[in-house]
């Protein structure tokens, strides 16, 4: 079983990235050059006109395509595509000058001058209408050209707008949700310090200089910003889609960005894609952001059910906006490029192709350096790469099928950002579910991540860190999950609030307690001296508490180990809790310890959880499968600057996907590959085999 490739005009992985041609039409001669580096590239989809709108209607009610006929007619000429953008990330000056309103207004209620991008309105009837309108006139010159390959709504969506429109339409959107205010005030609890509203006019969004303490009315702005959002981009999305129904449309998101919540937006493009700027070789240790890649990869391909996401952008060299903005390491780019395949990618696409000569982003790492040639080690980083990614036809549209799901949700993110009375000082909620995550990364075990909304049905193993919130519904499919047979993982500070952020009456973990057999009494908070100081056994080892740690009493669940310490020594730290056919595991505390790796260790074992290798893997390495069910592609990859050994697990019979020009140089056994695998420093092999697993 295969997913159709993003668009059936191209069946090979994408290479390429964002291309301002835009930006050099007066100075002759680049666009040949730029023709000629793409053929060397092996570069086929390359984005223009992302942020364009001046060069496409330099004054009002006056166009011109005559720059971009000529770059898709190039482009068609040969053999490669456009992933062709709407303007909207940046507005020119003379709309901005003309309508005010298009442009933002902060929180504090400043209207913002012209400048930057993504500085826009999302409500503004005249901006919507303008987009709408420059949309159009784009979909209709190219609708039928052979070059257009897909549409990429805007740039990075992000931020918020108070200005009059924007909470007028806050208000209506709460009437449509609430009724009444009668059912709005009770939502939020609006008679904490006298804040119940007599009238909808008077209900504003947070602000640093209004409210910030009703917590409901914080999560439903930004529940309504997101739907806000989506409504621009519906906006921006109408004509194309009925100009040119069979091209599909995405627009970049941006890894876990807190400001919109990406499992609802996805529901909205035909496909994801999204923009990775992961700090190699920083002091976190590569192993550490190798892993947090993969969390966000597997997150991007999930959002729509496992569907191939694109990787929209990546840099080909350093990222300017990094505090250090240091060098990929030789071997990196490829690693870090094919990492994104690994994943789910059907691209490797770049920020940017060619470097800019002015404005803040000059010096942002690009394919083609400002000495204008082929020969540099970039450059050659990146063609590699192409050669790589033209050999892989094969991967196009596989997918992953995961036996584990860990569940990663927006609202119940927002809603412990606002708690306080936890550990304020380390909520950690991204930092947690990575921790959870590696201990499967670094056993090649296949994650998928679902929200709440879900369905969990088809997994063996559920992981739901710090489920603070359960809205309606989801405990019930949890008990339905685990008393089907699946395995349920939860932890401190679950069940504590519903969809209002108001809390659960009766005993947390309120509706989970049924399934995980326990009542979560109180919440310790630990002080960083205090690490160590309370300790947990368990699995044959001591594990030191951190942060937090909760005081539960076992109800239907069993103890597996308790805490050594302080007036709660004694008391349980870990359970199990049998529910029908399946088994719920509550940890109680947070630790500083490889607890997680220990015990989903002793998981990934216990229920034989599919693995891309059946093999222990070294530190610093992961293993990643594809499969159309009946070959897998796994890609063993090495996030460390040493040399490392895999043993192949014996009885499987592997061969190895050609990696263009790398193969030479990393490869040393000809394909079928048996034995011991070695992996140069920053090395990745693709290793082919019959399908095992689902
Ligand atoms: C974002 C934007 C790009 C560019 C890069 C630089 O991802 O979408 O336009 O600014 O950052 O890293
Ligand atoms: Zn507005």
């Amino acid at each position: 079983m295969r997913y159709p490739p993003v668009n059936p005009k191209c069946p090979h992985l994408l290479h390429g990235g964002d291309w301002n041609p835009d930006q050099w039409r007066d100075v002759p001669g680049i666009l040949d050059e730029d023709f000629r580096l793409m053929d060397l590239a092996h570069a086929n989809a390359m984005s223009v006109g992302i942020f364009a709108w001046s060069a496409l209607e330099p004054e009002e009610g006056r166009y011109d395509f005559g720059w971009l006929d000529e770059v898709m007619d190039r482009l068609a000429k040969t053999g490669k595509f456009a992933v062709l953008a709407t303007p909207s990330g940046a507005r020119p000056a003379w709309m901005a000058q003309t309508y005010p309103e298009v442009l933002r207004v902060d929180a504090e209620g400043r209207r913002q001058h012209f400048g930057e991008r993504h500085n826009h309105c999302f409500t503004s009837p005249v901006y919507r209408a303008k987009t709408r309108e420059m949309n159009r006139r784009l979909a209709e010159r190219y609708r039928a050209h052979p070059a257009l390959l897909l549409w990429h709504v805007s740039n990075e969506f992000n931020g918020e707008c108070h200005c009059p429109l924007c909470r007028e339409a806050f208000r209506d959107w709460l009437k449509a949700r609430y009724g009444s205010l009668g059912a709005l005030n009770a939502a939020w609890w609006t008679s904490f310090w006298s804040h119940a509203y007599s009238d909808w006019s008077q209900v504003e969004p947070p602000s640093p200089i209004g409210e910030n303490t009703v917590h409901g009315l914080k999560l439903d702005w930004k529940r309504f910003v997101t739907a806000q959002t989506i409504g621009f981009f519906e906006n921006e999305a109408a004509p194309l889609r009925e100009v040119t129904p069979d091209v599909p449309i995405t627009t970049n998101f941006m890894g876990t960005f807190p400001g919109l919540d990406y499992f609802r937006f996805a529901e909205h493009v035909d496909v994801v894609s999204w923009d990775n700027y992961p700090f190699w070789h920083s002091p976190a240790g590569d192993a550490a952001i190798g892993a947090l890649t993969g969390f966000l990869h597997d997150l991007n391909r999930s959002l729509k059910g496992g569907k191939p996401f694109l990787l929209m952008e990546s840099t080909p060299s350093v990222t300017n906006w990094h505090g250090v903005p240091k060098l990929k390491r030789p071997g990196m780019h490829l690693l870090s490029s094919l990492q994104a395949v690994a994943h789910g990618s059907d691209s490797v696409q770049y920020f940017q192709w060619r470097k800019s000569r002015g404005s803040s982003e000059k010096l942002h790492g690009a394919v083609v350096d400002h000495v204008g040639t082929e020969d540099t080690r970039v450059f050659r980083d990146v063609a590699e790469v192409g050669a790589a990614l033209a050999g892989l036809d094969a991967v196009v549209g596989t997918g992953v099928r995961p036996e584990v799901a860990l569940l990663y949700d927006w609202e119940n993110r927002w809603a412990l950002d606002d708690a306080q009375g936890l550990n304020n000082a380390h909520k950690d909620y991204d930092a947690t579910i990575l921790k959870h995550y590696e201990a499967f990364w670094s056993r090649g075990v296949p994650v998928d991540v679902v929200s709440e909304d879900g369905d969990f049905s088809t997994y063996r193993l559920l992981v739901a860190p710090m489920l603070y919130m359960v809205r309606p519904g989801v405990a019930e499919r949890i008990e339905a999950f685990v008393a089907a047979g699946g395995t349920f993982v939860a932890t401190y500070w679950s069940g504590f609030v519903g969809e209002s952020d108001l809390c659960f009456l009766g005993g947390f973990p309120g509706p989970l307690r049924r399934v995980l057999g326990i009542w979560d009494e109180e919440s310790d908070a630990l002080y960083d001296e205090d690490e160590g100081h309370v300790k947990v056994a368990a699995m044959g080892k001591t594990y030191a508490v951190k942060h937090a740690c909760d005081l539960i009493r076992a109800e239907t669940a069993e103890a597996l180990a308790t805490y050594d310490a302080d007036f709660y020594a004694g008391r349980p730290a870990l359970t199990a809790n049998r529910f029908g056919q399946g088994r719920a595991y509550f940890i109680a505390f947070r630790n500083n310890q490889d607890f997680e790796s220990d015990f989903y260790g002793d998981l990934v074992a216990e229920l034989g959880l599919l693995r891309a290798l059946d093999v222990e893997l070294p530190a610093g390495v992961t293993a990643q499968m594809r499969t159309d069910g009946e070959t897998d592609f796994v890609f063993v990859m090495n996030f460390t600057a040493e040399v490392k050994a895999v043993a192949l697990p014996e009885g499987t019979r592997y061969g190895e996907a050609p990696l263009g020009a790398v193969r030479a140089a990393v490869v040393d056994a000809a394909s079928p590959v048996a034995g011991t695998l070695s992996l140069a420093p920053y090395g990745v092999r693709v290793l082919t085999r019959a399908h095992a697993g689902r």
